[in-house]
């Protein structure tokens, strides 16, 4: 919704079924300030009604009336800068500021040119209308975790660190961030031409074995964890990074369906990105809430474990046996392409192929700029999203499939976790109090030191 209270075509991220737009509507309607119930006031409502029933029978009509409701220029490049203009993408943060300036939240300065892919101007210039600031940092050393993860590091202080210097940034730069804590406020932000910031841990490595922290990190701010990286935790099994990781649990183990389950209750997004096929298909099967893969390509398209194969694409989508989620495209050259190959068009490929297997609404943008080294030809930082929305216009994507692709698919996956959460906790849900079976610190059977 737009800040005056109105729905306008530019303001919400386009759904895909138009229900959104519903709401949007009855709450304009009721919320209309009398002093703005004007002619115009009407005619914007009427218009955006007429959009939803068009969007509605989208499935009937096809994508036939789509030039009717945007009049998309023919040039890609400006059909695409005008799709970015309403629905923006979501990407990944950099964890730059942590290496580079050492924390030091006053001595970045994102209005200025950065080292890495992200910075104010060409997030602007990339039409970035949502960003997953990833609070990532790096899985322990083996030897210091030890083999039952129960050796001390300092996980839990960096990334209580790394999440203290994102909201610093998110507060420095009002203008252009906003922290995002709900889809709602991922809708504010974008009407108000902010930059919606959500918060993310990547890792379980970074919950310090603990359910309780994750309930503090989701009181931080924090609204998706990503169940592994690089490394297998105590909750689960990672896919490594290259193939032949030996599995620890088999996919989940019990701490690890239980730290779903209060993912869910809470309302914080699952994401597989980065997790073995085991731990996939089993968080797919135990969360009660659609899932995510932040930054993951397609295996049938190049062939890396970090990307997901068809067998688990195959299980995403609408109807019986699948579930909501949607799958964030990785631009990273050694998970798009063998070396040299990675192109605008190679990442196309894998947006086509995901869209082809699960289907266009289970399909997103997750880029990990800043977050990796090499970049694809074409797509070399956060302002060349238009490069990749025009390519896709190109291959017939319409204008609502792009917003789906650009931001809309993932706040129906968003609004889909929020809906379980409530329902959840109106049911009564208790949070979980389980404690990793390998601890020997607390409770009766704590060791006296
Ligand atoms: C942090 O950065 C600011 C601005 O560059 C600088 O003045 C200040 O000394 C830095 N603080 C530390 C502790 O390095
Ligand atoms: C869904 O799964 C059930 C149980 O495995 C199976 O009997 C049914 O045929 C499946 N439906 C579809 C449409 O695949």
């Amino acid at each position: 919704m737009s800040s005056n209270g109105h729905p306008t075509e530019n303001s919400p991220l386009l759904a895909n079924d138009g229900n959104q737009e519903h709401t949007d509507i009855q709450t304009a309607t009721k919320s209309n300030p009398k002093v703005r119930a004007t002619v115009w006031g009407s005619l914007t409502v009427l218009f955006v009604a007429a959009i939803i029933l068009l969007v509605g029978f989208e499935s009937l009509f096809g994508d036939a009336f789509a030039p009717w409701l945007g009049k998309l220029p023919k040039d890609p490049h400006l059909a695409a800068l005008a799709i970015l203009d309403k629905a923006p993408v979501i990407v990944h943060l950099p964890i730059l500021v942590r290496g580079s300036y050492s924390n030091n939240a006053s001595a970045v300065d994102l209005e200025s040119e950065m080292p890495g892919h992200v910075d104010i101007p060409r997030l602007r210039k990339g039409k970035v209308g949502g960003f997953f600031w990833s609070t990532y940092v790096s899985c322990p050393d083996p030897a210091a975790a030890g083999w039952d993860f129960l050796g001390a590091t300092w996980k839990v202080r960096d990334t209580l660190e790394q999440i203290d210097v994102s909201k610093l940034l998110i507060a420095k730069y009002p203008n252009t961030f906003a922290l995002a804590l709900t889809s709602e406020d991922v809708k504010t932000a974008v009407a108000e031409g902010k930059i919606a910031s959500l918060l993310g841990v990547e890792g379980g490595h970074q919950l310090g074995n603990s359910i309780a922290v994750l309930r503090q990190y989701y009181n931080l701010g924090v609204r998706y964890v990503t169940l592994t990286h690089t490394c297998h935790n105590a909750f689960a099994d990672s896919c490594g990074l290259n193939s032949g990781i030996i599995p620890l649990h088999g996919g989940l183990s019990p701490l690890g369906e239980v730290l779903i389950d209060e993912m869910n209750r809470l309302g914080v997004l699952v994401d597989l990105s980065h997790t073995s096929d085991a731990t996939a298909k089993q968080g797919i099967a135990h969360s009660k809430a659609p899932v995510i893969w932040s930054h993951s390509s397609a295996r049938a398209v190049h062939d890396v474990p970090r990307n997901v194969p068809d067998n688990i694409l195959r299980l995403i989508g609408h109807g019986e046996n699948k579930t909501d989620a949607v799958v964030m495209v990785n631009f990273a050259p050694f998970f798009v392409a063998a070396p040299g190959k990675a192109t605008v068009e190679a990442v196309a490929d894998h947006v086509d192929h995901i869209a082809q297997v699960s289907g266009k609404e289970h399909v997103g943008l997750g880029s990990d700029f800043d977050g990796i080294g090499d970049v694809p030809v074409g797509l070399e930082d956060v302002s060349k999203y238009p490069v990749l929305i025009a390519e896709l216009y190109r291959r017939g994507w319409n204008k609502y499939e792009l917003a789906g692709l650009t931001g809309g698919n993932l706040l129906r996956v968003m609004e889909g976790a929020e809906k379980i959460a409530l329902e959840l906790q109106a049911a009564g849900a208790s949070p979980a109090f389980d404690l990793y079976k390998k601890r020997r610190d607390i409770g009766k059977k704590r060791i006296e030191l």
